[in-house]
């Protein structure tokens, strides 16, 4: 596809605390980042509840349903991982500046393109997470059945590009938040994020 050219920015007349005093954040992306089964969508729509219920709007973008729409023309080849992180980061950047908590839930496996997210929106405005849990129980849990299928796949000889099985995952190095979701229950991973979105200021009076 060409680039489009001729192509001018239009500032608005609204002010992006004017937003924020109404959705009641001062958001950042909360960029989920873990294996199929880590527990990244569970825990997306747990912390979602709550902040919504106290009146600071959040909105989750999770992988499963943005691969529905906006992406569903992009598979799990690693240039298409790679689109679809880039979209989600363009996305989430949206939500920024209409002044409410994107929550990301995408295994986004490789390093340099959360990294590309941080650098895209600014390092103030990224929270990454590491939904983190051995393989060997994300592959337990396996609540899809998607595991058995990739190892079905693998035994008769044709990959399915499945991530840990034969397709890589980069943990963070750093990440702002690490949590081990076999050690930790879902509501103890919850406080721990919200401790720290207020803790950062994200959470407006
Ligand atoms: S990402 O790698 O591009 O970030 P994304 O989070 O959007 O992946 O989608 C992952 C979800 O798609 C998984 O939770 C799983 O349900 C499903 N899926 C289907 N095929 C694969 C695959 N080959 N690798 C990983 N996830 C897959």
């Amino acid at each position: 596809m060409a680039e489009a050219t001729n192509i001018v920015w239009h500032a608005g007349q609204v002010m992006v605390e004017e937003r924020q005093g109404i959705s009641r954040v001062r958001p950042a992306i909360v960029w989920l980042t873990g294996l199929s089964g880590s527990g990244k969508s569970t825990l997306a729509m747990a912390l979602e509840k709550p902040l919504v219920e106290r009146g600071h709007l959040a909105f989750v973008l999770d992988g499963d349903n943005v691969r529905h729409g906006l992406n569903k023309n992009l598979g799990f080849s690693d240039a298409d991982r790679r689109e679809n992180i880039r979209r989600v980061g363009e996305v989430a950047k949206l939500f920024l500046s209409a002044g409410v908590m994107p929550i990301t839930s995408f295994i986004s496996p490789f390093r340099a393109d959360r990294e590309s997210v941080r650098a895209l929106v600014g390092p103030r405005e990224f929270i990454e997470i590491f939904v983190d849990a051995p393989i060997e129980v994300c592959e337990q849990r396996d609540p899809k059945g998607l595991y058995k299928k990739a190892r079905a796949a693998l035994a008769a000889g044709k990959g399915l590009q499945f991530t840990g099985i034969d397709s890589p995952y980069e943990p963070p190095r750093k990440p702002e938040i690490h949590l081990r979701t076999d050690l930790m229950a879902v509501e103890q991973c919850v406080k721990t994020v919200l401790a720290y979105l207020k803790d950062r200021g994200c959470l407006l009076a």
